[in-house]
């Protein structure tokens, strides 16, 4: 049995494929933490989701919104995938693509999956047109035609990015998926019919210009793992967005946790090539779209905690659609959930500072349900509905910490603060961000 320190280091060495995943309801941070911990990899992959995610990063070449090209691409060096889990929309990219090398971002090491799901813009009009006809159930989703798509790949109807490549493919799988689809849209929603040549009319092109691009993820990965290099794999959305274990029905249609190994099967690896699992979570939580959220605030706490940094554009409105997130306490019992779902062997906490104003701060502890105590999140969603969290009131510290970067040096109640999030939601806290620019964290533990 391995018990030394010897031994704990070999599988570390032996299999350096670390995921970052958001723990809560998204937009935690991960792009800052990519960002941050790109440094010391060699390849870094996005493994599910698609432009419904939008990840932040500000560092020495200024401040981007990516939304489908992982966070490691501003490092000369590293490799940048996007895996075969990802939907993409080939516009979404090649924009962003031509973003980033309008700002002197190189972008040829960027490989994009030929397995990768294609978003067509019926998937665009079939979200709208589900989300409209939900009415007050509406999911809240972000409208870029991603849940479409899943459906469309579990139904093996759909297009994927090789197919993009052969003109013929194209047509052919392009005609069956819209002539499904047009029936769905004129008889089940009355709405108009979308017409082939103009859906299809731009995607060749595309197809053309991303060609440099396609290819295959797996092969970069293995080969780094061989070398002993360090890849990472950047999460999108969060844990309880996710399609099992999330806050279903309010939840996305992907699998953004590396539960059951999301992660491991959105970039074409085994679960067992996967030594560590980062998770990502803030300080406290939002929440953008519809759905239950029990710790969530409608009071002045919640305008003070969305409109901190408002005035340099870094409140809390969404990356991709700009809607005011929903705010709440730091949900212990979810978090929990998440980091054993997750299978989180670290967690990187964010937004600290956010908090730094605050006289006290209070961490939701427990749920209670009809007069029980509950201690995970329930799989109803009327009964995640309905419980009252139970709070516990923690002291603030009420001094800035973005410019702290030891442990040590933070204010005693800060330092509790950590250490009682720890406790609940049993996982180490081993990265504390302390601001939105790369080098404001503390590193507690060396995540490489
Ligand atoms: P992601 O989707 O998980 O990558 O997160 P988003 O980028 O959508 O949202 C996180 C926001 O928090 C972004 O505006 C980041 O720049 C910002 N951010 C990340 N970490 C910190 C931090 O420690 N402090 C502050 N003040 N902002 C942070
Ligand atoms: P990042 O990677 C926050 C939410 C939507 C909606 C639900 C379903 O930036 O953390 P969808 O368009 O996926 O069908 O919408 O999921 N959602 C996110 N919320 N951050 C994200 O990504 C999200 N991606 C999807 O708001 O509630
Ligand atoms: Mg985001």
């Amino acid at each position: 049995m391995p018990t030394g320190p010897e031994q704990t280091q070999g599988p570390e060495i032996a299999m350096p494929i670390v995921v970052v995943v958001g723990g809560q309801w998204g937009d935690e941070g991960k792009g800052r933490i990519v960002d941050l911990l790109a440094r010391k990899a060699r390849v870094v992959a996005r493994y599910s989701a698609g432009n419904n995610a939008g990840h932040t990063i500000i560092n020495d070449k200024g401040e981007f919104k990516l939304h489908l090209v992982p966070a490691g691409i501003f490092y000369r060096e590293k490799t940048c995938l996007i895996g075969n889990g990802v939907a993409v929309d080939p516009e979404v990219l090649l924009q962003e693509v031509d973003q980033l090398e309008e700002r002197g971002i190189d972008t040829s090491r960027l490989i994009v999956s030929d397995h990768a799901q294609v978003i067509m813009p019926w998937h665009r009009e079939l979200d709208r047109l589900e989300e409209l006809s939900r009415g007050r159930s509406a999911i809240g989703t972000t409208g870029k035609g991603v849940g479409p798509c899943f459906t469309d790949k579990v139904a093996r109807r759909g297009i994927r990015v090789g197919d993009l490549l052969r003109r013929e493919d194209l047509l052919a799988r392009g005609k069956a998926a819209l002539d499904y689809h047009n029936r769905v849209i004129t008889r089940v929603y009355d709405a108009d019919a979308l017409d082939l040549d103009d859906c299809l009319e731009n995607y060749v092109e595309y197809g053309k210009r991303l060609e440099p691009y396609i290819g295959d993820v797996q092969v970069p990965i293995i080969q780094a793992k061989r070398r002993g290099d360090h890849v990472l794999l950047e999460g999108a959305q969060g844990s309880l967005l996710d399609l099992d274990h999330g806050t279903y029905p309010y939840v996305t249609s992907s699998v953004p946790s590396s539960s059951s190994s999301g992660a491991a099967l959105g970039v074409g690896i085994g679960p067992t090539d996967i030594s560590r699992v980062v998770g990502v979570f803030k300080s406290y939580c939002t929440r953008v779209g519809n759905g239950p959220f029990p710790t969530e605030l409608f009071d002045d706490m919640a305008t003070l905690l969305r409109d901190h940094g408002k005035e340099d554009g870094r409140g809390e409105y969404g990356t991709t659609t700009g809607r005011p997130r929903r705010i709440g306490w730091f949900d212990a019992v979810a978090a929990r959930y998440s980091v054993r779902f997750n299978g989180m062997s670290a967690v990187a906490l964010t937004r600290l500072d956010v908090l730094d104003e605050l006289p006290s701060i209070q961490i939701c502890t427990a749920y209670e349900l009809d007069g029980e105590t509950v201690d995970t999140v329930p799989a109803r969603e009327s009964d995640v509905n309905r419980v009252r969290p139970v709070y516990e009131e923690l002291p603030g510290w009420q001094t800035p910490t973005t410019h702290v970067r030891n442990f040590d040096d933070l204010p005693p109640q800060a330092q509790a603060f950590i250490r009682r999030v720890e406790e609940l939601i049993e996982c180490p806290v081993d990265l504390i961000s302390v601001g939105p620019e790369r080098e404001q964290a503390i590193i507690v533990n060396p995540i490489f």
